[in-house]
């Protein structure tokens, strides 16, 4: 038995990896490396490049590693680029996934773990916000999440499997013991981009938006550390194994931050100062989301272990760190 991991080489889909490895599970990953490494998937799980649209090679890996959940990554994650290029965002993260799903369905893989958005919620008319809330997303990259987890309930509806999506908030930090770490190319989370600044990799930063409606202007977000959310598709994986069902649920700690609060958190654990410039407000961008957080920790025993600003800036940072020394060689 095993379990199939799509965008595995990425940054989210490689802690995964680590995560089910540490716990003993046979991992297979199909990635297409359009974004991910192959250096940040461990040796213990069996890379497989190739595209989930692909049905023949993904039903053949099926069946070959007799695959009993798939925990699906693979997708494209940059609001504001959907919003440029909102047919691609549709293509990699509804189409594709729907091709994914029918593999699924067809090969009767069991469990089904889907990483979605909080995006879904766009800005929410209260926070923090629940799982009920309505789903009202402001950006292609949203709503493109929403149609794949609203085919899942159709489809768990209708054949025989249980699916989990899971909403994340901001998702930052790297593993501690630095295995893996955020690695994306040309990337713009805040956090990650923060950090490049330290390192010298960017002359400066800019903050997206100073007259927003928050106590100091700019987007307030919940950050959450991305071993403590992969984590908990581990024990989703567990719940779903032993009876569970289906389940829809926020990850997120339930505490917001403002940009410019990230930034001189960043400041202060690196203990620089760098360049940041105010800039006009990123196209797609909502206002505050902060996720309220009891389902994921009452449904899955979830007890995050850093839940905690300065903790998840200083494994970003280490990783960056670690990433520069590494392209200086
Ligand atoms: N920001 C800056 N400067 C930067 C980068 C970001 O000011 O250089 C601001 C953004 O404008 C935004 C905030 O920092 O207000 C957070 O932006 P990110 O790009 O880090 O993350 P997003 O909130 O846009 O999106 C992320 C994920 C989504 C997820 C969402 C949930 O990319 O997948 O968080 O809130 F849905």
């Amino acid at each position: 038995m095993s379990v199939l991991v799509t965008g595995g080489a990425g940054y989210i889909g490689s802690h995964m990896v680590l995560e089910l490895l540490d716990h003993g599970e046979d991992v297979v990953v199909l990635d297409r490396l359009s974004t991910g490494f192959d250096w940040a998937v461990p040796e213990a799980a069996t890379l497989v490049v190739g595209d989930i649209a692909d049905q023949t090679l993904v039903e053949e890996l099926i069946r070959k590693h007799d695959v009993d959940a798939i925990i699906h990554f693979a997708g494209s994650i940059v609001v504001p680029e959907s919003v440029s290029d909102p047919l691609g965002y549709y293509l990699n993260n509804t189409v594709k996934s729907h091709s994914l799903i029918e593999s699924a369905v067809r090969c009767g893989v069991p469990h089904f773990i889907f990483s979605s958005t909080a995006a879904v919620y766009g800005s929410p008319a209260r926070f923090p916000v629940g799982e009920d809330a309505e789903l009202r997303p402001e950006s292609p990259y949203g709503t493109s999440k929403m149609m794949t987890e609203l085919m899942l309930r159709d489809s768990a509806a209708a054949h025989d499997f249980d699916y989990t999506a899971l909403r994340y908030f901001n998702v930052s930090g790297a593993d501690p013991q630095l295995r893996t770490g955020q690695s994306t190319k040309g990337a713009t989370h805040l956090i990650k981009v923060a950090c490049e600044t330290v390192t010298g990799k960017r002359s400066h930063m800019e903050v997206f938006g100073t007259d927003y409606e928050t106590p100091d202007g700019t987007c307030v977000r919940d950050y959450i550390h991305v071993s403590d959310l992969v984590n908990a598709h581990y024990l989703a994986l567990r719940r779903m194994r032993s009876g569970g069902g289906s389940l829809v649920a926020n990850c997120g700690y339930g505490n917001g931050y403002s940009v410019l609060e990230v930034i001189n958190a960043v400041k202060d654990v690196s203990q620089t100062d760098f360049d940041v410039q105010i800039s006009g407000r990123r196209p797609g961008d909502a206002v505050a989301i902060v996720a309220e957080a009891e389902r994921c920790r009452r449904e899955l025993s979830w007890k995050p272990k850093y839940d905690d600003l300065r903790q998840i800036v200083t494994h970003a940072l280490n990783w960056e760190k670690k990433l520069a020394g590494r392209n200086r060689q």
